[in-house]
């Protein structure tokens, strides 16, 4: 078992993306997958020292005004350049919760994350308008895959 830790993080604490991240993080936390750490933080709270040692990041944000939730915005501020100066190079997955688009958000973010050369393990999650039952499992299925994908040395 590795002591890295999956980091996730999103904007709030409440919130349909918050609400969708809890999926994301029970599959993430599967028991059935592995034994690793998975560590929910808030963005606002988010500093370089708690993402460079993780094993992967997942981001999920909502979209706002066309572009990532302010506190990812914020969140990206605070840990890019520590973690581009200490070569933290990890992977990581993209959840987007939008009323009605979506692409925005993950235009957004993308290159910053290219920037850091970390990289993407799926294609972006973006869920728009009411959750689904459908796409809660698509959620809990991205935290899985995270997870077996690490466990099985993939990303
Ligand atoms: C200030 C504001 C700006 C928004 N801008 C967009 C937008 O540009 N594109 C979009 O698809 N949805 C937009 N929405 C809708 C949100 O993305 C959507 O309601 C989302 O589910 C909110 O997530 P939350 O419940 O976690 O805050 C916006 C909502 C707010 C409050």
């Amino acid at each position: 078992m590795s002591d890295r830790p999956i980091v996730v993080v999103r904007p709030n604490q409440t919130g349909s993306t918050a609400s969708l991240v809890d999926d994301v993080v029970a599959g993430a936390s599967d028991p059935t997958i592995g034994q690793r750490r998975v560590i929910l933080l808030d963005a606002l709270d988010v500093t370089a020292t708690d993402v460079s040692p993780a094993a992967g990041l997942i981001l999920a944000t909502s979209e706002n005004f066309g572009y990532m939730a302010g506190a990812i915005k914020h969140c990206l501020e605070q840990i890019y350049y520590p973690l581009l100066e200490a070569s933290v190079r990890l992977p990581y997955a993209l959840v987007v919760k939008a009323g009605n688009d979506g692409s925005g958000a993950v235009r957004s973010i993308e290159p910053i994350m290219k920037g850091l050369s970390f990289s993407l393990i799926a294609e972006p999650l973006v869920i728009v308008g009411d959750i689904e039952n459908s796409d809660r499992v698509a959620a809990r299925e991205l935290g899985q895959t995270f997870a077996a994908g690490l466990e099985a040395g993939l990303w």
